[in-house]
């Protein structure tokens, strides 16, 4: 009987759970998962979880549990259930020892039963503990987090093999159990899995975005807007005395640059509404979908109850967002006519069937974190390292005197014959990745690597800071300091796999050749306009980071003093 009965709470909980999981695409602006109407019940939950410790050890090498379980709460004497419960850690010792003998799997730390080495590493996976795995167990190894297999790499050798040898077997991409939500199971761009829609998304997006001959176009247009930023940046009475959070004012920028890409729309100012409700939602989404808070759900999935609340905020977020961009800029931009921009490539593909107006949107969404994001933290990050180092804005201030001659502005054009301008790019780049661990690949089949054997789905996390910040590679790690690209030789290309914070291969950044001109033109202006100097009382800016699912951020919203040059 009670037996019985958890068998149907299970599969209950089972089915409840797909249905999360299984939300069809077009959900994206409509009914809300059906398990957030399910009425709450923690003490099944508990007493699922219970049972699912339990049958654990049925795991098969993909971590399914068996449902054949179920029947070991048959037994209600209590010794009869001790016993079957050192049977059943018994049975898993020998399982996984039968697994350990029947394939080699890549070295990693002890895992221990259920939750493998979250608790070792609870505080989440980032570039320099992997870092640290790294040194004690090699560049290929594994990690067991929860039930998620998480391959760890962490040597150019073992990056070139993965991202572009093997680029295909390692192509897809793992999509936790938010962005799985968030990516509608990744019919975006980002996080689509490897192959026929994914290559439809690339080849959709790129002719708008991701050729030289975009950033022809468009270069005017960034240049024009930097200048407005430090125009309003020069008239900011508290930038020359206490100084100014330049946060807020670039990333108004950086939104202008590619919603003008994007749609041609301008945002007039920070208290623009529009402006301000799209800054709500984008920070909703990412202080939700960005946390580590989640983690425990989503690598032991027998915990996932008891984020019923979490992911239905998550879920209603991400909804709440999709219908403000579709009415606010993809209805809006219907209604207009002429030349064709940016998202007019996306609403066509849409409408000749080849991609879904989620995807669209998807799309639109990728974009704001994706393009936006990375680019605005490299520059913020980028600012703090020239206030921090006198000497080097000296040394670009007189490599751009020398260059163009004095006062003559920065143009896109002019990058290549700056070296010491695109040297500090480059520095930044390495010291400040901002996706410090690329995104997720992941293996849809068994794959071998190394000698190793790669079960199927595992999360493939390529370390590409740990590797530009590792001294087999590079000397003097603890100086910032862009010299070091002036005779090297690396290149941003991908391949210099020493050095790949766009990634390499297939799914590397499309975006790089609208981020690096960016990062140049944007410290270059910023350097011709203003001194930049830590405000007062202070002599740095303080540069401590702060991690997130997929990103690497300054922590602070520190204050720096912009001096216009010549005062
Ligand atoms: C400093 C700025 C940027 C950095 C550091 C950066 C970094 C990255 C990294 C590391 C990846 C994943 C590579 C991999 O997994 O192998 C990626 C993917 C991507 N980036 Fe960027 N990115 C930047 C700017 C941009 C911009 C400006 C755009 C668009 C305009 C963009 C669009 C994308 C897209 C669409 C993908 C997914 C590609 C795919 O999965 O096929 N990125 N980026």
């Amino acid at each position: 009987m009670r037996g019985g009965r958890f068998k149907i709470g299970r599969l209950k909980h089972a089915q409840a759970w797909a249905a999360v999981s299984d939300q069809p695409e077009n959900d994206v602006v409509h009914t809300p998962p059906r398990i957030f109407n399910a009425p709450a019940c923690h003490s099944a939950e508990l007493r699922i979880w219970v049972l699912e410790l339990s049958t654990w050890v049925l795991m098969d090498s993909h971590n399914n549990v068996s449902i054949e379980a179920a029947p070991f709460i048959n037994f209600s004497a209590s010794s009869l259930i001790s016993t079957s419960l050192v049977a059943l850690v018994g049975a898993l010792l020998l399982a996984k020892v039968v697994q350990k003998m029947r394939l080699k799997l890549p070295p990693g730390p002890f895992a221990w039963p259920i939750v493998g080495n979250f608790l070792q590493l609870r505080t989440g996976l980032t570039p320099q503990t992997l870092a640290a795995v790294a040194k004690k167990y090699g560049d290929v190894c594994l990690l067991q987090m929860g039930q998620r297999k998480v391959l760890v790499i962490s040597s150019p050798a073992m990056a070139k093999e993965v991202l572009q040898t093997q680029g295909v077997e390692f192509g897809s991409r793992a999509r936790n159990l938010v962005f799985d939500m968030t990516t509608g199971h990744g019919q975006d761009f980002v996080f689509a899995d490897y192959g026929e829609h994914w290559r439809k998304m690339r080849r959709i997006a790129t002719v708008p975005f991701f050729t030289n001959k975009v950033v022809q176009q468009s270069r005017l247009a960034w240049e024009q807007e930097i200048g407005q930023a430090i125009s309003e940046i020069t008239a900011m009475p508290e930038s020359t005395t206490s100084g100014i959070i330049i946060r807020d004012r670039l990333q108004l920028m950086m939104y202008n640059i590619m919603y003008h890409m994007m749609f041609r729309r301008r945002f007039s100012g920070l208290d623009d509404p529009l402006y301000v409700q799209l800054m709500k939602h984008n920070r909703d989404n990412h202080h939700l979908a960005q946390s580590f808070k989640y983690n425990y759900g989503d690598f032991v999935p027998s915990f996932k109850p008891f984020l019923r609340g979490y992911l239905k905020d998550v879920w209603a977020a991400n909804q709440r967002r999709l219908v403000f961009l579709r009415d606010a800029f993809l209805n809006e931009r219907r209604k207009q006519t002429g030349q064709k921009i940016g998202v007019d490539f996306f609403l066509d593909a849409h409408l000749k069937g080849e991609i879904s107006e989620s995807s669209v949107l998807y799309l639109v969404q990728n974009m704001n974190v994706a393009a936006i994001d990375t680019t605005l933290w490299s520059t913020e990050w980028g600012v703090a390292e020239l206030v921090n180092n006198p000497r080097i804005q000296r040394k670009i201030i007189d490599e751009l005197d020398n260059v163009l001659g004095k006062g003559v502005p920065l143009t896109e054009p002019d990058l290549p014959r700056l070296p010491y301008l695109q040297a500090m790019v480059k520095e930044i780049l390495r010291v400040h990745m901002v996706v410090p661990l690329l995104l997720p690949h992941m293996n849809l089949e068994a794959a071998k690597l190394a000698g190793y054997d790669i079960p199927a789905g595992c999360r493939v996390l390529v370390n590409a800071w740990g590797i530009a910040n590792d001294p087999r590679y590079w000397d003097k790690l603890e100086e910032f300091n862009p010299d070091r690209f002036l005779d090297n030789n690396v290149e941003l290309n991908g391949n210099d796999f020493r050095f790949i914070p766009f990634g390499s291969g297939r799914r590397s950044c499309p975006g790089s050749i609208i981020a690096l001109p960016l990062l140049g033109l944007v410290l270059g202006k910023l350097l011709q306009a203003f001194e930049i100097l830590p405000p007062p009382g202070d002599n740095k800016v303080d540069l401590s980071s702060v991690g997130s699912q997929l990103g690497l951020t300054i922590a602070k919203r520190s204050r720096v003093v912009m001096k216009p040059r010549g005062m």
